[in-house]
C-alpha cells in the first residue's frame, strides 16, 4: 500500500506485520517498521510502458517495490496494459515533450522502451521513424543526465545483425541492418553508449531477439500485422482463421518471452555499475522454423510472398548475459500450452 508525500511515495506497514510487532513488542521488529515507513522506494522511469514488452517491465518493477512512472504516446501501446498496477503514474505524452516530467520525477533508473518497432513501416516512413527511435532517445539521455541517474537500461534490437553469417549470434557479430528500423536501434544504442559516458551515468543496451507473450497482439494498433508471429497466430487460431505464413515458412525465429525480458532488464538493473557500456543478446538461445510454431499451434495454412529486409534466421548466443546469471525460463512450447502467448 502506499500514499503520496510531496512527489514521492513511502511505503506503508502491512497489517500482518503491525499486528505482529504488537503482539511481540519487539524493540527490533519496532525498529523495522519504523524504518519501513519511511523507506523511499526507487523509482523508475519506463518509457513506452503501455506497449507489449514494456507493460510487462512495469508489471516486474512493481513486484520489486518500484515506484514507476510510465510516458507513453498510446501510438501503439495501449493504457489497459497496466491498468490496475499499481503505484505507477502515467503520463501519455509523446517523448520528447517529457523533459520537464523527467526531471520532476527524478528517477533513479531508466527503462527505455519507447519505439516504433515495425520493420515495414520504418521502410515507408523513415524520417519520422528516425525521429521517434533516435532523436527521441537523444532527448531522454540529456533528461537523463539533469535527474543523474543511477542506470539506463535500453532495449535495442537483434535486427542489427542483419542475416547472421554465423548462428547463435554473439554480440561481437558484424553489424549489418537491413531495414531503417534496425539502423535506428543501432544508432541509438550507439547514442546511449556514447553519450552515458559523457554525461558519466551507467548503461546496458539489450538486443532482443524474437519477442511474444501476453498482449504482443494489439488489435487497434494499424500496425499489427508486423507484431509478433506468435501474437498473430493466436489471435488467427482464437478466431477459427486459417494461420497466415510469409514465405514458405522454413525461416527462423529465436522466440524469448516478454516476462523473461523484464526480469533481464531488473537482472541488469541491479549490477550496472559493473555492467557499464555492455551489450547483451536477450534470446532464449533455441530457434523454431514458422513451420514448426504454425504446427503446435495446429489447424489451416495460407502462405503469402516473403517480405523483404527480414532475416532467414535470427538465433541468439546468451552465453555473456549467462555467465552474469541470467536466463530465460519460459519455453515456447510451454507458454503456448499454458495460454501465456
Ligand atoms: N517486439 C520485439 O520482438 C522486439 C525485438 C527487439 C527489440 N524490441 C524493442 O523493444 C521495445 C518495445 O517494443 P514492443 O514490441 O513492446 O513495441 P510496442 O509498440 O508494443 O511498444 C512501444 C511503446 O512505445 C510507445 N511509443 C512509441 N513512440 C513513442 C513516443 N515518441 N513517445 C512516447 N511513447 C512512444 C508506444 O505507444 C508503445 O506503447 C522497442 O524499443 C523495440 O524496438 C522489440
Amino acid at each position: 500500500m502506499t500514499f503520496n508525500l510531496s512527489i514521492l511515495r513511502i511505503r506503508k506497514p502491512s497489517f500482518l506485520g503491525v499486528l505482529t510487532f504488537i503482539l511481540l513488542e519487539s524493540p527490533t521488529l519496532m525498529l523495522y517498521y519504523a524504518c519501513s515507513v519511511f523507506l523511499i522506494m526507487v523509482r523508475a522511469l519506463v518509457t513506452g510502458g503501455c506497449g507489449f514488452i514494456g507493460s510487462h517491465v512495469v508489471e516486474k518493477l512493481i513486484l520489486e517495490g518500484f515506484q514507476v512512472l510510465v510516458i507513453d504516446n498510446l501510438s501503439t501501446g495501449r493504457a489497459e496494459n497496466i491498468h490496475g498496477l499499481k503505484p505507477i503514474d502515467l503520463i501519455t505524452k509523446d517523448l520528447n515533450a517529457t523533459g520537464k516530467d523527467i526531471i520532476k520525477f527524478n528517477p533513479d533508473y531508466i527503462f527505455h522502451l519507447a519505439a516504433w518497432p515495425r520493420i515495414q513501416p520504418s521502410f515507408a516512413d523513415p524520417i519520422e521513424h528516425d525521429i521517434a527511435n533516435v532523436h527521441q532517445t537523444i532527448s531522454l539521455l540529456q533528461a537523463a543526465r539533469e535527474c543523474k541517474v543511477k542506470g539506463f537500461i535500453y532495449s535495442s534490437s537483434s535486427s542489427c545483425y542483419g542475416d547472421a553469417t554465423y548462428t547463435p549470434t554473439d554480440e561481437n557479430h558484424p553489424i549489418n541492418p537491413l531495414n531503417p528500423y534496425a539502423i535506428q536501434k543501432y544508432a541509438a544504442e550507439r547514442y546511449v553508449n556514447v553519450l552515458g559516458n559523457k554525461y558519466g551515468f551507467p548503461t546496458v543496451s539489450l538486443r532482443y531477439f524474437n519477442a511474444y507473450g501476453t498482449r504482443s497482439y494489439n488489435p487497434d494498433n494499424i500496425y499489427n500485422a508486423y507484431s509478433s508471429v506468435i501474437g498473430i497466430f493466436n489471435h488467427l487460431k482464437a478466431t477459427n482463421q486459417p494461420l497466415t505464413i510469409t514465405g514458405d515458412g522454413e525461416q527462423r525465429r529465436d522466440f524469448v518471452h516478454a516476462t523473461d525480458i523484464a526480469s533481464a532488464n531488473l537482472f541488469v538493473s541491479s549490477r550496472i555499475d559493473n555492467l557499464n557500456g555492455s551489450v547483451f543478446n536477450v534470446g532464449y538461445g533455441a530457434t523454431h522454423s514458422i513451420n514448426e510454431v504454425a504446427s503446435i499451434f495446429g489447424g489451416p495454412r495460407i502462405y503469402t510472398p516473403m517480405r523483404c529486409g527480414e532475416a532467414t534466421i535470427t538465433h541468439a548466443d546468451i552465453s555473456k548475459i549467462r555467465s552474469y546469471g541470467w536466463q530465460p525460463t519460459i519455453s515456447l512450447e510451454y507458454a503456448i500450452q499454458h495460454n501465456l502467448v
